[in-house]
């Protein structure tokens, strides 16, 4: 079986991305799989080379494209083919895809466009459809199909960037109403880029500004006190999926922060409760830097509570493959609200499933044979 893995991409988790698809290209079994890697440069061109398999290599992206040959994906008849554009020294066909496996975070991969392009090829890919990434990646609509399912999300509105100046004060009235401090959010960000948390007008006036930078639409909520984050994994579909073990997530500050949870500049409190620290294996790049606690030290009760409202947000969410679903708790009272879905989550949460005795290699598995049943 040929697996097309797409990654890279415009979005500003580029790297993230690419770092989470080597990852679950290791983890596919070569016995049973042959990979092409397909790699979207910033640019939004199809690349595809065995150099896009060294990490090494997207130190200098510019290099790298040098050495890639630029491809298309085109239909022919039933199948699917990866075609070099340039003729010349590219001419060398790379072939045809069985199947795709997305493992893009953010705009232009996680948020439908690019499983449109797929349905459009009427190739198999893993994960969610359309309107299933579609909704995950707005947090506006992923908030009010929660909330109208009944699923318990923190008190929140939302405002566009561009109305800002003329409503200010209807807007600081219900900001005032929420009541400092508040988390502001570009809807379809990941990754936590944007996210600036305000204490006063003052800030938040300047965090509209900043959230504006990313996203037109934004998210104000209120802030959870004694804010413990605390992660579960979902796998399958509507009609048969399972959650995962929980992970907590390690802060600094008052909210995990983008160079937090990727470069490693945060402080790590992972371990410190008997847990263990994931991902600290070299290679593991990214998603390695931020602590996490795995299994989360919650108790049973609230284990199975935020297990069973991941799957039911999975589900009404209209998800599908491996998504991971972020729960904030108030440290105070221990009320749990769905904070978000992740429909390519960073590392495909695989570190999540290991514990339940689901490898890397069986969840790459379970992803393909999905998409290609
Ligand atoms: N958007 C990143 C990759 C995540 O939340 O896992
Ligand atoms: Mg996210």
């Amino acid at each position: 079986i040929r697996v097309g893995v797409v990654f890279g991409g415009e979005s500003v988790e580029h790297e993230v991305s690419v770092i989470s698809a080597l990852q679950g290209i290791e983890a596919l079994d070569k016995e049973r799989y042959e990979v092409i890697p397909l790699y979207i440069s910033k640019q939004r061109d199809f690349y595809s080379s065995p150099a896009l398999l060294d990490v090494e290599n997207y130190k200098n992206l510019d290099e790298l494209i040098q050495k890639a040959t630029p491809v298309v994906l085109v239909k022919k008849g039933k199948e699917v083919v990866v075609e070099p554009i340039k003729k010349g020294l590219f001419t060398k066909p790379i072939g045809t895809v069985d199947v795709i496996v997305p493992i893009m975070h953010g705009t232009n991969g996680e948020d439908g466009t690019i499983q449109g392009y797929l349905e459009m090829l009427k190739i198999p890919y893993a994960g969610c459809d359309v309107i299933g990434a579609a909704v995950g990646q707005d947090k506006v609509v992923m908030k009010h199909i929660l909330q109208n399912s009944g699923l318990p999300v923190c008190p929140w509105f939302w405002l566009y960037g561009h109305e800002f100046a003329q409503k200010q004060e209807a807007v600081l009235a219900q900001v005032h109403e929420l009541g400092y401090p508040v988390v502001m959010k570009p809807a379809c960000l990941g990754s936590s880029v944007g996210i600036t948390i305000a204490h006063n007008d003052e800030e938040f006036i300047a965090g509209v500004e900043d959230a504006r930078q990313y996203d037109n639409k934004i998210v104000v909520e209120q802030m959870v006190k004694n804010l413990r984050e605390i992660n579960c994994s979902v796998l399958g579909s509507c009609f048969d999926c399972q959650a995962s073990v929980l992970e907590e997530v390690g802060k600094q500050d008052e909210i995990m922060s983008f160079k937090d949870k990727y470069l490693g500049q945060g402080s790590t409190k992972g371990g410190s409760k008997g847990g263990a620290k994931c991902g600290t294996k070299s290679g593991d790049g990214g998603m390695a830097s931020a602590a996490r606690i795995v299994p989360a030290p919650v108790d049973e009760a609230t284990t199975e509570k935020i297990r069973n409202l991941a799957i039911e947000t999975f589900k009404v969410l209209g998800a599908s493959g491996v998504c991971r679903i972020d729960f904030m708790m108030d440290g105070d009272t221990g009320m749990i609200y769905v904070n978000e879905i992740n429909t390519i989550p960073g590392s495909l949460a695989y570190y999540l499933w290991q514990p339940v005795g689901v490898s890397f290699t069986q969840l790459m598995d379970r992803l393909v044979s999905q998409a290609i049943d």
